[in-house]
């Protein structure tokens, strides 16, 4: 098996290693790809040190997989090079997820679709993956009718330029800015670029990920996304409406029992999710469960994830792993 890690300087190739380090995901070589900038850089990985290879060095040694966290337009130029040597690409941009020709992918929700045919991968945006996965198995005993939700995302989800951002605004440093305004003791309801009708991309996203993650496309999701000045997950306030009645403590029941969800919500003993919590860990947390008493059937929970982990890396690694499990690569 050979792996290669693409953008492995960035923020999310580096959750990438580590998630694969602690999963113990097996491969006998393994190449460290960044652009040309950081090629021949020396990085330590698992008490060995790898130097950082060219695109193009990557392609002509056909790793069977290739994990993409490189951005959109180098997806869009490379993914098809990839695939093209034999590479099964596993693909962290939007690059490819609305494309009918490709899988987007949560492995606890529709791994099954996964064929050998199947040479990139998309992984899904990290507040869709958060929201779908609580959503999901709701879904399928209540039939979700219509999703409103906000997010309150980190700015882990930007890259290490807005990291830096943060960093300096706190020590006063003047820096380059990788938001328009100050993100310290600020909100941003801006993320990603805006469409005509209004709405970012980031929230449109959410919109139609969600429908094709589900398989159902009456799911309807309206949604505002934020970015806020916290590094260590985002978090999303979601109130959804279901076709059928539910009752609570089955709520809780259905995603206590749900693959990936830890559910966090025990409010005498102020047990909520916070990112404080969620940051490093491979889970996403649901709490805060409750009906909204204005109309029938619909319910209001709050969910919180590691962005770079369940948002990203580890939804990849997950991927990867079931393509090595069911011989798909
Ligand atoms: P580099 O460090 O050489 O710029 P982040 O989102 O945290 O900024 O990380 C982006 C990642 O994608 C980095 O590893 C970056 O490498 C990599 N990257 C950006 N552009 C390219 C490209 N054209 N080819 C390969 N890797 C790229």
């Amino acid at each position: 098996m050979k792996l290669a890690v693409v953008g492995a300087t960035g923020l999310v190739g580096n959750q990438v290693l580590k998630v694969i380090q602690e999963r113990g995901f097996h491969f006998d070589e393994l190449m460290l790809v960044a652009s040309q900038r950081s090629v021949g850089k020396e990085v330590e990985f698992a008490g060995k040190t790898y130097t950082v290879i060219s695109m193009e060095d990557a392609i002509a040694a056909r790793p069977d997989i290739a994990i993409f966290s490189a951005g959109g337009s180098t997806s869009l130029e490379y993914a098809p090079k990839f695939a093209e040597a034999g590479t099964t690409v596993i693909d962290n941009s939007s690059a490819w997820r609305m494309n009918p020709n490709n899988k987007l992918v949560v492995p606890e929700i529709n791994a099954s679709e996964l064929t050998k045919e199947d040479k990139v991968i998309a992984n899904p945006n990290c507040s869709t993956i958060q929201m779908v996965l609580a959503l999901a198995p709701l879904h399928r005993k209540y039939t979700v009718k219509r999703v409103v939700v906000s997010t309150y995302q980190s700015v882990t989800g930007t890259g290490k330029a807005a990291v830096d951002q943060l960093m300096n605004e706190r020590q006063g440093i003047e820096g380059e800015m990788a938001y328009p305004y100050k993100i310290d003791l600020n909100v941003l309801p801006h993320i990603d670029v805006f469409f005509d009708n209004g709405y970012t991309k980031e929230e449109m996203k959410m919109v139609n990920e969600t429908k094709k993650i589900l398989g159902d496309d009456t799911v309807r999701v309206t949604a505002t996304a934020v970015r806020i000045p916290v590094m260590g997950g985002h978090a999303e306030s979601v109130n959804v409406e279901f076709e059928k009645d539910f009752d609570l403590d089955e709520v809780r029941q259905i995603l206590a029992a749900s693959e990936g969800i830890i559910v966090e919500d025990d409010i005498q003993n102020l047990k909520y999710p916070m990112p404080i919590n969620a940051h490093n860990r491979d889970e996403t947390f649901v709490g805060r469960l409750r009906r909204d008493e204005t109309q029938p059937n619909t319910l209001n929970m709050w969910i919180v994830a590691d962005n770079l982990r369940k948002g990203a890396a580890t939804n990849t690694v997950q991927i990867a792993e079931y393509l090595v499990k069911n011989e798909l690569v």
